[in-house]
């Protein structure tokens, strides 16, 4: 099981002088995430979509409320929690089998059943021939996939993506979209994705949360229950795509 929780989360980021004051980045978060859903958040640069993913990553505390995984609360990071980076954060001194590897180690698996989870996560994400090389002899996209498959193989709960697309070019953005989709079905994990794209949230998901602008809030919880593959063209993907996009655009209307 793996159903993420926010009940009146608040996070502040003290300021340490009259030049640097405090930010209140988020304000009253509430929602949950139900077991193997794939959720996307949207919302304005600054609106705090970084500092909820790094709340439940466990890399900082809520100021106020609580973040709950099945009903527990979260603290410190832990391995049923992991992150994949915009920029991939790959160990660059590391071949993809051992960056795939390192959390492996860190758990003190054993080194037989290392292989088997590295080989099997290489295979899953298409990176099979290319174990041995290094992350600068690969593309943005081979890379994203090494660092989604070093966050599956820990074997997490729930998967937190910032942006894993966005350094991406638009075709090998959308590819790797399908990729996500295809990975999701098969390894079946709860999801959090923040994205910027309104189109690649339809795309993927099964509820999307549009946040206010800061200090960031749940402005809306969209159920998003249309079979994928998901057409752009189809009349309820359009109605949603322009619902999403007034949202947002009226939260920019708000602030001026
Ligand atoms: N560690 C920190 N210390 C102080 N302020 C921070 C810290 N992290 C984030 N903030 C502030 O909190 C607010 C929300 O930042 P956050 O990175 O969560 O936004 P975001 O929605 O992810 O934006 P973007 O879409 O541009 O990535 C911003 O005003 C930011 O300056
Ligand atoms: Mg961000």
């Amino acid at each position: 099981m793996a159903t993420l929780t926010a009940s009146g989360v608040a996070k502040e980021f003290p300021g340490h002088s009259a030049d640097d004051p405090s930010v209140m980045a988020l304000r009253g978060v509430n929602f949950t995430v139900n077991h193997n859903e794939f959720c996307s958040v949207l919302g304005h640069s600054g609106c705090g979509k970084t500092t909820l993913l790094t709340l439940v990553a466990g890399f900082e505390e809520p100021t106020e409320g609580e973040l709950l995984l099945d009903g527990k609360p979260i603290g410190k990071p832990g391995w049923e929690r992991s992150m994949i980076f915009q920029d991939y954060a790959l160990f660059h001194w590391l071949t993809v089998e051992d960056n795939i590897a390192f959390g492996l180690q860190m758990k003190n698996v054993a080194r037989e059943k290392q292989k088997s989870i590295v080989n099997n996560y290489i295979h899953l994400v298409g990176l099979t021939g290319f174990e041995k090389r290094y992350p600068h002899q690969l593309s943005g996209g081979m890379r994203q996939r090494v660092s989604i498959a070093r966050a599956l193989a820990v074997e997490p709960q729930i998967l937190l993506m910032d942006e894993p697309f966005a350094a991406l070019d638009a075709q090998n953005r959308g590819l790797m979209q399908q990729e996500m989709l295809r990975i999701w079905q098969h390894a079946r994990k709860t999801c959090l994705l923040v994205t910027h794209s309104i189109e690649e949230a339809i795309a993927l998901s099964d509820r999307i949360l549009v946040m206010t602008r800061r200090p960031g809030t749940i402005k809306a919880d969209l159920y998003v229950d249309l079979p994928r593959p998901r057409d752009e063209d189809d009349p309820n993907v359009i109605a949603l795509k322009k619902q999403i996009r007034e949202l947002i655009h009226n939260e920019f209307e708000i602030e001026r």
